[in-house]
């Protein structure tokens, strides 16, 4: 062969090697987002959160049980369906084993979740009141990974389809519905979609600004498809509707529970400051349980005719009510004896309202 030639097909070679490098190169960013699911809502949120990103943005999608490696991607999305007030096993065991390699990455955390309200702070038989819902479900897998720092975590809301749970499933979720105070949600529905389609967007967004650096997407409300479907709420009931997000505005006195629910403008700190004023002006002794980025869990604890009574109150700030402080109050004394905490949770709400705050 001429040496021309021979150096022709040399250089063509080369050109052809440096071909995939190259494009790997501007493609910019490799991500994985890695789910737990058991009844698919995780994995539609998975598809949906790929297209936000735009799949001109590298990001593998895949079931946890398919990743061998994590070592090609920069960063990774771990999303969960939520199962006992948490992430599954598997994320955990994933978890575990990568821990090393992911805080060296950068990370986010999703979850599905039935409850998507971050003031809801559950009572059941032999176990101390706390908060679920929503990001508080990933406290404990931040508590025991803290060296992996989540640039982003979300907690979305999810969907059940009560005909088609397995039988322990079923069990379980007519038990929890049993156990509900403030009532459940799904009853009498064949679907309930409690997901926050605002959340999966902002999620999604934060990955896109805050990892590939590329700035929020674009008419969003046209990928909203991934989620929303012809599927009714209930077969033998029309009225019925699929999405029923607990309400915001609430105020419930029952054998059971004393409960208010409320919104008003502000943030955290501005309400945490019109707490501590309401607790120094009536005497309660307000001990904070859990603080977050997000909520604050306190006690608000007051003597009545002699008995000690405890309120149990949040304040939280929702990434899809930007400004809104979210303010729920729960007292689970009997009626007769928990008047005048009733009394004063009302002077808290009446404060926290003040000066054109309330949002009805
Ligand atoms: C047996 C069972 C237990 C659940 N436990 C919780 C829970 O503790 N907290 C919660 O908010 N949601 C809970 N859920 C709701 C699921 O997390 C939610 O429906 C999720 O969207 C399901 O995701 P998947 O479709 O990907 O499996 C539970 C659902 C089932 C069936």
């Amino acid at each position: 062969m001429k040496k021309g030639i021979m150096k022709k097909i040399l250089m063509l070679l080369f050109v052809v090697m440096l071909l995939p490098i190259s494009s790997a190169q501007a493609e910019g960013k490799k991500g994985l987002l890695v789910y737990a699911s058991v009844y698919g809502s995780t994995i539609e949120t998975a598809y949906w959160i790929k297209a936000i990103i735009g799949h001109e943005n590298h990001l593998d999608v895949k079931s946890i049980d398919q990743v061998i490696t994590i070592d090609p991607y920069d960063y990774v999305i771990i999303g969960s369906l939520t199962r006992n007030e948490g992430p599954v096993k598997p994320v955990y065991e994933f978890i575990e084993k990568y821990r090393a390699k992911l805080a060296q990455k950068e990370v986010a955390y999703y979850l599905t979740c039935g409850d998507s309200d971050e003031t809801m702070v559950l009572k059941i038989p032999g176990k101390a009141a706390h908060l679920i819902g929503g990001r508080n479900y990933l406290k404990d897998q931040m508590e025991k990974y803290p060296k992996i720092k989540p640039v982003a975590i979300a907690g979305f809301g999810g969907r059940q389809v009560m005909p088609n749970l397995g039988t322990k499933d079923n069990i379980q979720i007519w038990l929890v519905g049993k156990l509900a105070k403030e009532g459940a949600a799904w009853e009498g529905l064949d679907i309930w979609e409690s997901l926050v389609k605002e959340r999966v967007e902002v999620f999604a967004n934060e990955i896109r600004t805050k990892i590939l650096g590329i700035g929020p997407r674009e008419n969003i409300e046209e990928l909203r498809g991934y989620w929303t479907s012809l599927q009714p709420a209930s077969l033998t009931d029309a009225s019925k509707k699929k999405f029923s997000p607990k309400p915001s505005a609430e105020h419930k006195s029952s054998k059971k529970i004393y409960y208010a629910r409320s919104r008003a403008m502000g943030d955290l700190a501005l309400g945490e400051n019109l707490l501590k004023q309401w607790a120094e002006d009536n005497g309660i002794d307000l001990k904070e349980q859990v603080k977050t980025s997000f909520n604050i869990y306190y006690h608000a604890t007051k003597n009545y005719g002699g008995e000690p009574i405890t309120s149990h109150l949040v304040i939280a700030t929702f990434p899809d009510e930007i400004g809104n402080l979210q303010i729920a109050f729960r007292c689970w004394e009997k009626p007769d004896v928990r008047k005048g905490m009733e009394a004063d949770i009302t002077k808290a709400e009446e404060l926290l309202w003040a000066d054109g705050r309330k949002i009805d």
